[in-house]
Formats: structure tokens, C-alpha cells, sequence
């Protein structure tokens, strides 16, 4: 595996692989990987198959923090996330410098007007912009044929599909599903975060995803306003839990739906204690 910490040799790198044709396939992260990350490194190498080249990179990206946010406690592991990348078959990671990445006078940024305005965009008014900022440079200097997100942050997947078509990337965006640990919980380098006893309650999150899928089981609607107050009742039956949002919306277009059917997507983030975890599912199917 080779590791590229410079911005100027992962671009020439790349033009290297498009010139000969060589297929490559990209997983961007925030490092402390997790078992999730890793499910996308697999797709990755399915993806473009044996003679193509799996690109990981690991920037935990300030521009998508605010102020009030944990970039500075952001977790870190750099010697970990190598053995796990090098294990998993990753041909190249790509750990760029803050200064490489943002250099003195930075000043161009990528804003999606429509995807980014509810749920995560709401709750995060800068977060978006500095996703979709990151992520062209990304692209621009990997030069990907395909991208592999996580289905877990299903608002940035749907907004940076949306950005590579309006921007006319030449990069096709795969979603994976999300992975979860073994009680349901969707995993995260967040988690890390969750000791004791919250830990325990962060698994309300999934519940409340098959709850909902439960309530509209039988094949009838349910009123969102309905559905959005039971769950919020059931979620804050924890101690620690203080729900940020829960929404009903179509998948495609992330609109709000007011009715409840098998069609919808949910999506919710909840505080527990001071770590705020999100989760997300269609409403069809069984348990999470
Ligand atoms: P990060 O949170 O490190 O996630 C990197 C990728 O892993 C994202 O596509 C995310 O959706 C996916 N992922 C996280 N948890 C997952 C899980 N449990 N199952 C499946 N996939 C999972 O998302 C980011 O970083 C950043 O915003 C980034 C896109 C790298 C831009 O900075």
C-alpha cells in the first residue's frame, strides 16, 4: 500500500492511472475506521476489480465542523487506520495536511442550494458546504471512475450525487449500506464517544427505525406529525436522549412527506449525552 501525503502527488499519480486506463475506485473518510469504511473499501474492489486501485483517503475536514463542533477531539489513529486499509487491500491512502488541503487564502467553496437545506443542513449550517468542498477537491485530485459512500450519511450521499451531476464530475457515486454492531447500532468513529451506560441508549436510534417501520406494517399511512411525536416520546424514554430531528421524506428527492407509507425514507439525529449520532433507513422492510 502506498501512502501519498501530498496534494501535487496524488494529482500526478492519478493522471498517471487515467492515462493508462487503469480503473480506479474511491473511499473518501475522516480515518478512525470502523468496520463500516471498511465495507466500502470492499466495494471499491469489486467495483473495479483486481488491476484497478482502490483510493482511501483520511482528512478529518475543518471546513464541515462549526465552531461548537469536535474537530479538535475528532478521534484519531492513524497507525490503526493503516493496518486496517492495508488489510482490507487498499492500493494507495491519501493523507493530505490541513495546509496542503486549505492553503493561505483559500476562498472558493461548493454550495448545494436545495438537498443541503433540511435535517443535517438545518442542524448544521456550514456542514454541507464544507462536504461538498472537500469532496470536488477530492475528486479532482484522485480522479475516480466511481466513489463509494455510506448509505449512513444518506443526505451527503444524495447531495454529492446531486453535485457531480450538476457540476458534470465524470465520477459515478455508489451508495453501501450501512453497517451496524450487533444491537442495531449504526457504526461511527462517533461511538467512541459513547461510554457505559450511554452506549446502552445510543441503540434507541435503530429502534425507533423499526418502530416506524412496525407502525406502518400493515400496510396503512400514518400522519408524520403522529409518527414524529410516539418516537420522539419513545427515544427520550432514555435518560440521555434528547431528539434533534426525526423526518419522513422521499428518498430521491428528500422532500418531507406528510403521510407515512412504505415509500418513505426516515432519518433522525439524536443527542445521547453530548454525542449527537444520526441514523436512517427506508420504511420498508422488517427489523433494522
Ligand atoms: P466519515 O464519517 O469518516 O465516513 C466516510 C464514509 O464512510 C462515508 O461515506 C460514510 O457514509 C461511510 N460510513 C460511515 N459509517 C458507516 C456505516 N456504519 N456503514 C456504512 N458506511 C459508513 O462522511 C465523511 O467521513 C465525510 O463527510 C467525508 C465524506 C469523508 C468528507 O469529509
Amino acid at each position: 500500500m502506498r501512502v501519498i501525503t501530498s496534494v501535487a502527488a496524488v494529482q500526478e499519480a492519478a493522471l498517471g492511472w487515467r492515462r493508462k486506463g487503469v480503473r480506479v475506485a474511491f473511499v473518501p473518510t475522516m480515518g478512525y475506521l470502523h468496520a463500516g469504511h471498511i465495507s466500502l473499501v470492499k466495494r471499491g474492489r469489486r467495483l473495479v476489480g483486481a488491476q484497478g486501485l482502490v483510493i482511501v483517503s483520511i482528512f478529518v475536514n475543518p471546513a464541515q465542523f462549526s465552531p461548537t463542533e469536535d474537530l479538535a477531539r475528532y478521534p484519531r489513529d492513524l497507525a490503526r487506520d493503516k493496518k486496517l486499509c492495508r488489510a482490507a487491500g487498499t492500493d494507495v491512502l491519501f493523507v493530505p495536511s490541513e495546509k496542503q488541503m486549505y492553503p493561505h487564502g483559500f476562498s472558493t467553496y461548493v454550495v448545494e442550494d436545495k438537498l443541503s437545506q433540511g435535517m443535517e443542513g438545518a442542524s448544521r449550517p456550514t456542514h454541507f458546504r464544507g462536504v461538498a468542498t472537500v469532496v470536488l477537491k477530492l475528486f479532482n485530485l484522485v480522479l475516480p471512475e466511481v466513489a463509494v459512500f455510506g448509505a449512513k450519511d444518506f443526505q451527503q450521499a444524495a447531495l454529492l450525487r446531486r453535485m457531480a451531476r450538476d457540476l458534470n464530475v465524470p465520477v459515478k457515486i455508489v451508495l453501501a449500506p450501512t453497517v451496524r454492531e450487533r444491537d442495531g447500532l449504526a457504526m461511527s468513529s462517533r461511538n467512541k464517544y459513547l461510554e457505559g451506560a450511554l452506549r446502552t441508549q445510543a441503540v434507541v436510534l435503530s429502534e425507533a427505525l423499526a418502530k416506524a417501520r412496525q407502525a406502518i406494517s400493515n400496510g396503512h399511512a400514518v400522519s408524520a406529525t403522529d409518527l414524529q411525536r410516539e418516537l420522539k416520546h419513545f427515544i427520550e424514554q432514555q435518560p440521555a436522549a434528547r431528539v434533534d430531528y426525526i423526518e419522513f421524506f422521499h428518498p430521491d428527492t428528500l422532500e418531507k412527506v406528510e403521510q407515512v407509507g412504505r415509500d418513505a425514507h426516515m432519518a433522525l439525529a439524536v443527542f445521547i449525552g453530548n454525542t449527537r449520532l444520526i441514523d436512517n433507513a427506508p420504511l420498508r422492510g422488517g427489523k433494522i
